[in-house]
């Protein structure tokens, strides 16, 4: 059997089933609070190290906040260009790192859901915003609106950073990259696949690997010097 993501775990579909109209919404901001505190390990989420040999002058950290685990891919593929560039790369979990002592680099990204980065993301952003001011960061943001890459996409895509840039308005940086992600309705809670399924979505999915390596590549000599 297909093992269920920290989504579903939270809540079942008969809880759903007694929620009023009125308390679905209120049900869902529960949801989040509670996945937010339970939701640091798990088969979905990866999770790596790629060393390199004297890698401790380049070490970067990538981490990311995901409900479903595709963020994960984003994040993993980024780190395997950065390591193939020459630097040691940690591809974390944002609620497992508790240190930024060990890295010259840290990228941040996250799942988007409605609207905005996942809140253990833009904790995180706040929990470590003096140590990442003194860094090279660079933010990534995963979501089914950037499907069409169009400006006014782009754009509204960048306005869901604004509560991370209200938090920690220091941080400068060097580019945020805008990813397509993936929906699998096997893997939701019966409120989240409602919630799509209403708004016309359809599962696929849509991440763009030569864009987030290109992108990955881009950014390298900014964040790495290298
Ligand atoms: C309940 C729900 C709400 C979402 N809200 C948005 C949204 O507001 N904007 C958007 O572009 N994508 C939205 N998405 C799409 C996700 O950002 C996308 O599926 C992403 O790849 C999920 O990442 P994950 O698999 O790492 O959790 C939403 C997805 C779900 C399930």
């Amino acid at each position: 059997m297909k093992p269920l993501c920290k989504e579903q775990r939270g809540m079942s579909r008969r809880t759903f089933l007694t929620l009023s109209a009125g308390a679905i919404f209120t049900s869902m901001m529960r949801h989040n609070a509670v996945a937010a505190s339970n939701r640091q390990t798990g088969p979905e989420f990866i999770e790596t190290t790629y060393q390199k040999d004297g890698g401790i002058k380049n070490r970067a950290l990538i981490a990311y906040a995901s409900r479903c685990g595709s963020t994960g891919g984003v994040a993993d593929s980024i780190g395997q260009v950065l390591h193939g560039t020459g630097a040691s790369i940690d591809v974390r979990v944002v609620g497992n790192v508790n240190d930024l002592g060990p890295y010259q680099t840290v990228i941040v990204g996250s799942a988007i859901r409605m609207g905005k980065w996942l809140p253990e993301a833009v904790e995180f952003v706040k929990k470590h915003r003096d140590a990442l001011g003194q860094l090279h960061t660079a933010y990534f943001v995963v979501c089914l609106t950037m499907k069409d890459d169009t400006a006014e996409n782009r754009s509204k895509v960048l306005a869901y950073l604004d509560p991370v840039r209200k938090e920690a308005p220091h941080i400068q940086p060097v580019d945020i990259g805008l990813f397509p992600g993936a929906v699998d309705f096997g893997k939701l809670s019966f409120v989240s696949k409602s919630i799509l399924k209403a708004k016309g979505v359809a599962e696929g999915d849509f991440r763009n690997w030569t864009s987030i390596r290109t992108w990955a590549a881009g950014i390298r000599p900014a964040l790495l010097g290298m």
